[in-house]
């Protein structure tokens, strides 16, 4: 291969900016579609638009001039299902699959997931996430499984052996277990922060969900946008994405990773001297393909000047573009093109059997954390109040069809059920009405309510609560406790379920509902939720509730100094075992919280 040619393979640009035609004229390695990102920019593309888009890319790389040509691969973020895809049914976030505690159906949906990747043409996820989250704040808590690393070791084996099964497979992708090391460690829980902590704590805690990855033989990492600060030394390391001893040292030699490792989204740039186009300290720190979405045609030529000037060693390179095609070989790319050759059909999209798999995973990762005998909600009369209750975006959270999982609308997820849809087709639509704010219904001729609490959608960045902004929900949305306000304490029943991406502080909502569920980001699935909070027709649980936090939940608006969460890591209530909840405490709305130890 020329220089050229390898310099082109170990570039990684985004279906925004980058067409066949280019692949084939700059040897480019692989393409991603970035969040929210689909052929010709229609959301509601189909799925033969996804795989003309596949077959076009991957002609092109076929018909370069190389001597032997190296086929291009495609990575997208598939990380609750296949959600940048219009009418996937879409999984529970991670942090709820964390609460269902069951290995075995991770595997499950990672192979459910991997077909419906396949199904488009897509050979490659950016999944799963193995943060080990340490504070709430960060906006990317729900992405997480845990903050217990042992079982984000347990959970990342399995989806990983479920999305990559076996390789060269027709139903099988490259997982990527991300991002490497420390992203659930910065301090405030600031996206792309700072990780202080010990080397020793980095193995400990932070590597865990690596050693079950490697163990399932994962293909890809993704490196870190994140920083890392050595307590034990007080030596600032920078960012992870110039880190040679983590990334090539640790993860290569001792943990012994053959795969490829790619950078995240411009995040190259994020070392200091770099730009998004021009990083050789990334590349000699061990990244073998640069996710340079847009400014790939300047990375490829700096970046081969960087070898001309001997900036970047060729043996480098050499090393770089021989990993990303040693994977494309076990991965079955050389074979044939994977939208042309054998292939999932597009019905598991969305089949009975995939929506069922979801369903059984809602079932599982609810989290019954209040009731005072509300729980199973009889089958009567119902009114459903929350702005959450019928709105698939708030249900399904960021990474759903757009990267933000905004500017969607409910009517955007076909073969998809709210809340309130699955209510009306479990109990008959004559059965349940529905008031987003509560406001002008009758609340005594209903035998129960169901009252939906949830944060609007949101990934990375923009869901970070901000130290020293409260964690309380109803300072953030107080629509939810003005609607639950309107129609509790009445005689009538209030159930009340929480979508939200990370434990919030919500005594004040809890205190006005007589029974409390913590639902995560479900997904499409909302009959899983009416499974197990609706009775029987004989009046007994039909399901029930199994789920166990993952995460401490806080006692108050703000983190304890130490210990005193209101319910830790693996509480859970079931119906079998009911506990009553007193009044919990309610002061004032924290305007600031006090300092954070982390
Ligand atoms: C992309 C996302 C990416 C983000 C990073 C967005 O434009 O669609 O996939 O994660 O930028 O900032
Ligand atoms: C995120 C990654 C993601 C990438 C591509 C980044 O902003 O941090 O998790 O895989 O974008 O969309």
């Amino acid at each position: 291969m020329t220089l050229e040619q390898k310099v082109g393979q170990i570039t990684q640009a985004d279906i925004r900016s980058v067409t066949p035609d280019d692949v084939r004229k700059y040897y480019l390695g692989s393409i991603l579609n970035g969040g929210g990102a689909w052929p010709g920019m229609n959301m509601h593309g189909s799925v033969d638009d996804w795989l003309k888009l596949s077959d076009e890319y991957y002609r092109a790389s076929m018909s370069t001039d190389m001597a032997v040509k190296v086929p291009v691969i495609w990575g997208t973020d598939a990380v609750h299902g296949h959600n940048n895809v219009y009418g996937a049914t879409l999984f529970p976030h991670n942090i709820g699959l964390g609460a269902a505690h069951d290995p075995a159906l991770m595997a499950r949906i990672g192979h459910a997931t991997a077909e419906q990747i396949r199904a488009t043409g897509i050979t490659w996820a950016f999944a799963p996430t193995l943060a080990v989250v340490q504070n709430p704040r960060w906006g990317r808590t729900y992405e997480s499984y845990s903050s217990d690393p042992a079982e984000v070791r347990a959970y990342a084996e399995a989806m990983v052996a479920g999305l990559q099964g076996q390789l060269g497979s027709a139903t099988s992708v490259l997982a990527t277990a991300k991002h490497w090391l420390g992203d659930g460690g910065t301090f405030h829980g600031q996206n792309e922060g700072v990780t202080q902590t010990t080397e020793a704590n980095l193995y400990r805690t932070h590597a865990a969900g690596y050693y079950g990855a490697l163990a399932a033989n994962v293909q890809t990492v993704m490196v870190s946008y994140s920083s890392f600060t050595d307590t034990a030394t007080g030596r600032a390391w920078g960012k992870m994405h110039g880190n040679a001893y983590l990334n090539t040292d640790v993860l290569r030699g001792r943990l012994g990773f053959e795969g490829l490792v790619v950078s995240d989204w411009n995040g190259i740039g994020q070392v200091p001297g770099c730009t998004n186009w021009h990083c050789p300290q990334a590349i000699n720190a061990g990244i073998d393909l640069a996710m340079v979405p847009d400014d790939w045609k300047k990375f490829i030529a700096w970046t081969i000047e960087d070898v001309q000037a001997r900036r970047i060693p060729m043996s480098r390179i050499d090393e770089a573009a021989a990993r990303i095609i040693a994977v494309k070989l076990r991965s079955g790319l050389f074979d044939r093109s994977p939208a042309a050759g054998p292939h999932p059909g597009a019905e598991v999209m969305s089949s009975p059997s995939v929506r069922e798999l979801a369903r059984e995973a809602v079932r599982k990762s609810l989290v019954l954390l209040k009731n005072d005998g509300a729980l199973p909600l009889k089958r009567g009369r119902i009114l459903v109040v929350g702005k959450g209750a019928d709105s698939l975006p708030m249900q399904s959270g960021g990474w759903s069809l757009t990267w933000q999982g905004d500017n969607t609308k409910t009517s955007d997820f076909p073969n998809a059920d709210s809340l309130l849809a699955a209510l009306r087709k479990s109990l008959g639509s004559t059965n349940v009405d529905y008031s987003a704010d509560g406001t002008g219904v009758d609340v005594s001729r209903y035998s129960g309510i169901v009252m939906v609490a949830a944060e609007k959608p949101y990934a990375e960045t923009a869901g970070d609560i901000v130290f020293p902004a409260s964690l309380r929900h109803s300072s953030r949305y107080p629509e939810d406790l003005a609607a639950l306000d309107r129609v509790s304490g009445k005689g009538v029943p209030v159930v009340t379920l929480l979508f939200s991406g990370r434990p919030v502080a919500a005594n004040d909502l809890m205190n006005r509902s007589d029974a409390f569920v913590a639902a995560f980001l479900p997904g499409t699935e909302g009959l899983g939720l009416a499974d197990v909070l609706l009775a029987a027709p004989d009046g007994r649980a039909a399901y029930d509730f199994t789920g166990r936090l993952s995460f401490d939940w806080p006692a108050g608006d703000c983190l304890p100094q130490q210990g005193g969460y209101r319910f830790p890591r693996g509480y859970g209530l079931s119906l079998t075992r009911p506990a009553r909840l007193g009044p919990l405490p309610e002061s004032p709305p924290t305007m600031a919280c006090p300092p954070e130890s982390r």
